[in-house]
């Protein structure tokens, strides 16, 4: 039987670390061939033993800020693959801190990774998304990772929860605009409660840097103690979830946002 994702092309962004590698795992264990991005340059040890382990993938180096490595990437999934049927735009970064501490240049670099991203990712490969939708029986798929911060407000989290949030109604806007004109393209947004990668390691690691009275091994453990199910996820417990996303599984989904959080909003 042939896999769920044979002969389908991806593009994820922020795909060498944490949640962006396991979606690309799942992506490829269901038999799309994937183009990792990600800031490394293209010789890196990080994307050599990515794409030893991948079979089909290929990477391309792209800051997801930039406009023209969007558009640079573009042309050359367009030569060599023609088409594109998933994005997963999973780029981003945390910001902690009270809002009045919070300097305008951090704001804007925040905002930058985290929502412009999704916006470049979206407007540079809608075209090709479209035009490969129309090949499918249930169009291309966009999925955005957001977070339960795009949910629910946090205290000192402010930057964050604002793009976050953000992420979510980019997502729905989308989803409308799309279906309303039959652009056969789906976007739906993920939200994971707290996941043991890299990132939420330096983000603690900075919140314990910032406040005496803490440590990071606290902060993580007070994370696990505070989701119902007393434990932080694994990246593949999201990838997961965006390969489902990503196939004709999910075929009547779009404009959704998908919790992934061991019930922590389930209060
Ligand atoms: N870890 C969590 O607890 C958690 C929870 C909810 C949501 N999220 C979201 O999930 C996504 C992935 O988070 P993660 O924890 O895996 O992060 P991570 O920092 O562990 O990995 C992110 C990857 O993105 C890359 N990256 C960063 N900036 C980039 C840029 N400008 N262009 C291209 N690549 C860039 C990094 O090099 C890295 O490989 C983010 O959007 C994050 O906000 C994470």
């Amino acid at each position: 039987m042939p896999k769920r994702l044979e002969g389908r092309t991806a593009l994820v962004s922020g795909a060498l670390r944490g949640i962006g590698r396991a979606i690309t795992d799942c992506l490829v264990a269901d038999g799309a061939t994937v183009i990792i991005t990600d800031l490394d340059q293209d010789d890196s040890d990080d994307a050599a033993q990515a794409l030893s382990l991948l079979p089909g993938s290929s990477y391309i180096r792209l800051d997801a800020t930039q406009e023209g490595d969007w558009q640079r990437a573009r042309d050359q999934i367009e030569r060599r693959h023609g088409r594109l049927d998933i994005l997963v735009n999973n780029v981003g970064a945390d910001l902690t801190g009270k809002v009045q501490d919070l300097e305008l240049s951090a704001w804007h670099r925040l905002m930058a990774i985290n929502l412009d991203s999704v916006f470049l990712g979206t407007k540079t490969f809608q075209p090709l998304l479209a035009k490969t939708g129309g090949t499918t029986p249930y169009g291309s798929s966009i999925i955005n990772i957001s977070s339960v911060m795009g949910l629910v407000g946090m205290g000192d989290v402010s930057a964050y929860n604002a793009s976050k949030g953000a992420v979510r109604l980019f997502t729905k806007s989308n989803a409308l605009e799309f279906a309303d004109a039959g652009v056969p393209i789906r976007v739906n947004s993920v939200h994971p409660g707290f996941v043991d990668t890299p990132l939420l390691k330096q983000g603690m690691n900075r919140w314990a840097a910032r406040d005496s009275s803490v440590t990071a091994a606290g902060l993580i453990e007070a994370m696990a103690q505070s989701t119902p199910v007393k434990r932080l996820a694994q990246p593949i417990e999201i990838g997961k979830v965006v390969a489902f996303l990503a196939s004709d599984d999910s075929s009547y989904m779009t404009g959704s946002e998908v919790v992934v959080d061991g019930g922590w909003t389930a209060r």
